[in-house]
């Protein structure tokens, strides 16, 4: 590590300190933490991720210029846009802060929120890629969760800072965040290092089901050695709205009844067909046929298969003869 990104990491952990102070100890933060304290975080919690308030009035700038910060280091820091004649200024105005840290527990981004949604303008901000911060290969939480997961505890893999969080906040400690990106391969490479039990738990809406089925293939396609399971958070909400609402006692209760992928896979194909009409219903069985097929163990396979000829009333040595062919030649 040389010593400019040190610098970059010292300026982002200045920066949270003052982003913190201003949320927790001034009246400029008030309606940012009265907005946390409404979504159910504590202070303990505020303290333990050391959010912040980025206020309207931009004082980053200030705060760094009193302090003779070299320009060029506030450049490349990504904490300030830039006009064309290069004057810097403070990147985030008027957000609750979320600090960014890499596996080793340094800051090395931002994200900053919105307290009021505005179609306008990003829901969250992120940092600008930076020689410290590369998006792609950050977990969010993964500091703070490796312990907890080298404890025999599954990753939990989560879509966003506040699923994180919440989950934390209810003494589940194994949380981790791709932050809204698809996840990459240098993000399972990162997990595979510490654990080869994932949860994955994301929203229970449309685009969080979408994102499973392709972190599902994501992961299949890099490593079948990990043990991957899949929680399906009921009615649309997202692990913090469940959390919140349900309680950390149900919310443990869907992570002890996550799903093999192939069950989750399953219904998520089932879903797209009108299984009233008999030509649908065969193409689904086609389908799912194809899916068993990709399961390792016989016994799994023999029991799916089990199910999908009770589900339908059809005779499984029929299935059976469709699925023969698809196996995977076991040399
Ligand atoms: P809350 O509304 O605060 O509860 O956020 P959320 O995590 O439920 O948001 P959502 O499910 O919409 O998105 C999941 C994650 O995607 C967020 O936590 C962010 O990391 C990321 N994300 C969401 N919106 C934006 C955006 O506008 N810009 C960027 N860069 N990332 C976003
Ligand atoms: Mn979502
Ligand atoms: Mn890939
Ligand atoms: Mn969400
Ligand atoms: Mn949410």
């Amino acid at each position: 590590e040389n010593s400019r990104q040190k610098q970059l990491v010292e300026l982002h952990e200045q920066a949270v300190k003052l982003y913190h102070h201003i949320l927790t100890n001034t009246k400029m933060g008030e309606a940012a933490l009265a907005y946390l304290h409404k979504r159910g975080v504590s202070d303990e919690t505020i303290t333990t991720y050391q959010l912040g308030y980025a206020p309207a009035q931009r004082l980053l700038k200030p705060f760094f210029d009193e302090r003779h910060v070299d320009y060029q280091l506030l450049r490349k820091s990504g904490l300030f846009s830039e006009d064309e004649a290069g004057n810097l200024r403070d990147r985030f105005v008027d957000r609750v802060m979320y600090p960014i840290r890499n596996g080793s527990g340094q800051t090395v981004a931002f994200s900053g929120r919105l307290l009021t949604t505005n179609p306008e303008m990003p829901k969250y901000l992120n940092s600008p890629e930076t020689e410290t911060f590369n998006k792609r290969k950050i977990l969010f939480n993964l500091d703070l969760a490796r312990t907890n997961i080298r404890n025999q505890q599954p990753a939990i893999l989560f879509e966003g800072f506040m699923d994180v969080i919440s989950a934390y906040q209810a003494g589940i400690k194994s949380g981790i965040a791709s932050m809204g990106t698809s996840l990459t391969e240098q993000q399972i490479y990162d997990i595979k290092r510490i654990t080869r039990d994932v949860v994955i738990c994301y929203d229970g809406d449309t685009p969080g089901q979408k994102a499973i089925k392709r972190a599902i293939d994501e992961f299949s396609h890099h490593d079948t050695n990990l043990n991957v399971k899949v929680v399906s958070i009921p009615n649309g909400m997202d692990p913090d709205e469940f959390i919140r609402s349900k309680g950390a006692d149900d919310f443990n209760k869907l992570l002890t009844h996550a799903q093999a992928p192939v069950e989750f896979e399953l219904n998520y194909l089932k879903k797209q067909y009108n299984l009233n009409s008999e030509v649908d219903q065969s193409r689904y069985i086609a389908e799912a046929i194809k899916l068993i097929s990709q399961v390792n163990s016989g016994i799994s396979r023999d029991l799916y298969l089990n199910r999908l000829a009770d589900e339908f009333s059809v005779d499984k040595s029929l299935l059976q003869q469709q699925l023969t062919p698809l196996l995977k030649k076991t040399p």
